[in-house]
């Protein structure tokens, strides 16, 4: 097995190859003076099975492009097995047509990784499950709810608690949380009832007197889930934190956490956490290495990837 690793998480790739008592093997991915990525493999990869851990976080476009050149560079050195370790997949959440004249990106970006060179693929808590179909390679999508289960039940406990989708798309991925628990699911119910009136936030479920843990799989301007938190203590709970997969985090998102009612946040480390994101006490973090390290020697050693979800 070999691993390789662009620029997107160095740091994840690292704690990854530690898990895998295995070395980053070395390249080159760097820029030409306008950009352009160039990437050369310094180590023989022919006839071997690589994994390129690459998340499509921020700059999305250079992360993805890198991605792409790297499966290229492998392709053409005769790797005989490559799959795209991509623990945040970016362009999941355009995976249909809002409206006339719209792409539909995330099968845009699904046909160049395979184009590219890639023969598999591994990632976790695609935006949208269906997402696997847009690719005709196979793809892993590894759940980050058995790594959130028992956080919550060390720091939390399951007394009182209430397990919540912040919209009506993120249910069965809240319920199967819940499940995991043993604990009651309420909903968010976000609606407008006509253009230009705000939104109405309906809590479906008995939230008064309990805790509330909001579990998403994206946390990008922040919004959804800090009016979510603000809906809940108005039905009456009694504090509300949230697990988020992919901390997206973009600008202004890491203020408006902190000023949020929300008790604390805790996101994955499936996207390279900004120094913002790092200072902030309200904001910890989890790492995935060990589950995508558990992923990436599962598929070399071509035993059960779904059984660690048992
Ligand atoms: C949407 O369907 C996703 O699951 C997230 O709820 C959304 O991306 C969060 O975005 P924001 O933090 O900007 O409200």
């Amino acid at each position: 097995m070999k691993l390789l690793a662009g620029n997107s998480n160095r740091p994840l790739a690292e704690a990854i190859a530690a898990y895998l008592r295995a070395n980053l093997t070395s390249a080159t991915v760097q820029r030409f003076n306008d950009m352009e990525v160039w990437v050369e493999i310094n180590e023989n990869v022919r006839g071997e099975d690589v994994f390129v851990i690459q998340s499509t976080s921020y700059p999305a476009n250079d992360n993805l492009m890198e991605l792409l050149v790297c499966l290229d560079a492998l392709r053409r050195a005769s790797a005989k097995r490559i799959t795209a370790v991509i623990p945040y997949f970016g362009y999941a959440r355009q995976d249909r047509k809002p409206g006339p004249r719209t792409p539909i990106s995330a099968k845009l970006v699904a046909n160049l990784i395979t184009t590219a060179g890639a023969s598999r693929v591994l990632t976790m808590d695609l935006h949208a499950g269906q997402i696997q179909g847009f690719f005709d390679i196979p793809v892993d999508n590894l759940y980050a709810a058995p790594l959130f289960a028992p956080d919550i039940e060390n720091n939390l406990g399951a007394d009182d608690l209430v397990i919540v989708s912040p919209d009506v798309g993120g249910v069965a991925r809240a319920r199967a949380l819940a499940k995991r628990l043993d604990v009651p699911l309420a909903i968010v119910d976000k609606r407008r009832e006509r253009a230009g009136a705000s939104e109405v936030m309906n809590v479906i479920g008995d939230v008064a007197g309990k805790r509330c843990v909001l579990f998403d799989d994206i946390i990008d301007s922040g919004g959804t889930l800090c009016n979510a938190a603000d809906a809940l203590l108005g039905e009456g709970s009694t504090g509300v934190y949230a697990y988020v997969t992919h901390g997206v985090l973009s600008a202004g998102a890491v203020a408006r956490v902190a000023a949020s009612s929300l008790e604390q946040l805790v996101v994955t480390d499936s996207i390279r956490a900004t120094e913002g994101v790092r200072v902030t006490e309200k904001i910890r973090l989890l790492s995935v290495a060990q589950l995508m390290g558990e992923g990436i020697s599962r598929i070399s050693s071509e035993s059960s990837v779904s059984s660690l979800f048992d």
